[in-house]
């Protein structure tokens, strides 16, 4: 994937990105875990930005109601997410395949409950989302691995290296018995990979072949970087359709994780039914007034304040890319075709990644996410990095690291 194929114009949406915001004693998972004041955050998964102003100006409008009762989502947030979807991403689907949810790992909880027995497997692809891993085992059923396999990035993608799906391993994975759902992040988080219409029909294929049901998480599905496109699982063929279902959200693309509004969208009707069921039973389906408010808003007006996050976000990886280059180059980072997570591999140091992470936030107050909990390989060495901030946080953190790394180990 050239990085470079596609350029954004953001229009009136020239928001300043470069703005440090404090975030420290916000009540924040991001900024507040870190027990020490003064260490910089890049973990978990969401941004250092506000988000768009219609939709800050949309949730002011909704508090000045002063009447926070039990929500009833209108019609008119499903349809404002099925026209982005046609728009956005050429996928048409109906309002009625929508069902609510108050997050995506909610509503992955719901979606096996409704669809498996206790022992029955999942097939998911590490190095993954950790929250998959748990929530799977949660409900009583057993992950089963089909790991990604890494390659060399091709020339011009912006990476050291990248991963492939391994279809081979994949069919051996998929035709065991007791296998009941395919788990599939589309795009793939840690992995960066925005995965191909071609890469998603194997799989897909594969699935149908046997009888097995697809889920589809998309939650990252519009931080696509410029020249790379999302494809929906479910858009391929009306069997993948029917034998899928998607989780969509706006609160990665948008900023909004704190609002706890997620989509399960399902063109299967009995499925949808049985998923819609588990969520009531879980108490996970009901939505809070804010979050529809801000999503609909999102869709609805703000593609330009994403295509002008999705640019600053680009710029922060090239900036991750020639520092490691410059500084550490001993260190590999993967292709950033998605998502604003990047994946840097640092065997090289020879320190386990939770080591690493733990050593890094006490002696160089930098924290990132270990790849120990996304499933790396027993011989790996991970940190996953949240380039969602200002440039000159980003800029800061690498140098602390750069510094601990000269101080600490000879790279
Ligand atoms: C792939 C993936 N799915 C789900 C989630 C969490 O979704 P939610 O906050 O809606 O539960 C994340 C958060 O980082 C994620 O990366």
């Amino acid at each position: 994937m050239n990085m470079n194929e596609e350029t954004i114009d953001p229009g009136i949406f020239s928001v300043d990105f470069d703005r440090q915001i404090p975030r420290r004693g916000t009540a924040s998972v991001k900024w507040d875990v870190p027990r020490e004041d003064g260490v910089l955050p890049l973990w978990v998964a969401d941004m250092d930005f506000r988000t768009a102003q219609p939709i800050i100006d949309a949730l002011r409008r909704r508090v000045e109601d002063g009447i926070y009762g039990y929500a009833l989502p209108p019609r008119t947030w499903r349809e404002s997410l099925v026209r982005w979807l046609s728009v956005r991403h050429g996928w048409t689907m109906s309002p009625d395949s929508v069902l609510g949810a108050i997050g995506v790992v909610p509503a992955l909880a719901a979606v096996v409950r409704a669809l498996c027995r206790p022992g029955d497997k999942v097939v998911v692809q590490p190095p993954v989302y950790g929250c998959f891993f748990t929530t799977i085992r949660n409900q009583g059923c057993e992950v089963l691995e089909s790991p990604l396999r890494r390659v060399s990035a091709p020339d011009g993608a912006g990476g050291d290296f990248t991963y492939e799906m391994d279809f081979d391993d994949l069919e051996r994975k998929i035709a065991q018995p007791g296998v009941r759902l395919f788990l599939l992040c589309n795009p793939h988080n840690p992995a960066g990979r925005s995965w191909t219409a071609d890469e998603l029909r194997r799989a897909g294929d594969i699935c149908r072949r046997n009888g097995v049901f697809v889920v589809s998480d998309e939650i990252h599905a519009d931080l696509q970087m410029p020249g790379s496109r999302h494809v929906p699982f479910a858009s391929l063929s009306d069997s993948f359709r029917d034998g899928s279902l998607s989780f969509w959200s706006a609160s990665k693309a948008f900023n909004l994780a704190g609002l706890q509004t997620a989509e399960v969208v399902c063109a299967n009707s009995s499925v949808r039914e049985l998923v819609g069921k588990s969520l009531e039973t879980n108490g996970t389906g009901g939505l809070n007034p804010f979050g529809f408010v801000a999503s609909s808003v999102a869709w609805d007006e703000c593609a330009g304040w994403l295509d002008a996050v999705r640019s600053y976000i680009k710029g922060n990886y090239i900036v991750l890319c020639d520092f490691l280059r410059a500084r550490l180059p001993r260190l590999r980072v993967a292709t950033l075709e998605a998502t604003y997570l990047a994946w840097v591999d640092t065997s090289a140091l020879g320190i386990p990644s939770e080591t690493l992470v733990a050593r890094l936030e006490r002696e160089a107050k930098v924290l990132f996410s270990p790849g120990k909990i996304f499933g790396e390989a027993r011989d790996e060495a991970f940190l996953r990095v949240n380039l969602a901030c200002p440039r000159a946080t980003l800029a800061e953190a690498l140098e602390r690291v750069a510094a601990w790394c000269d101080a600490a180990v000879r790279t």
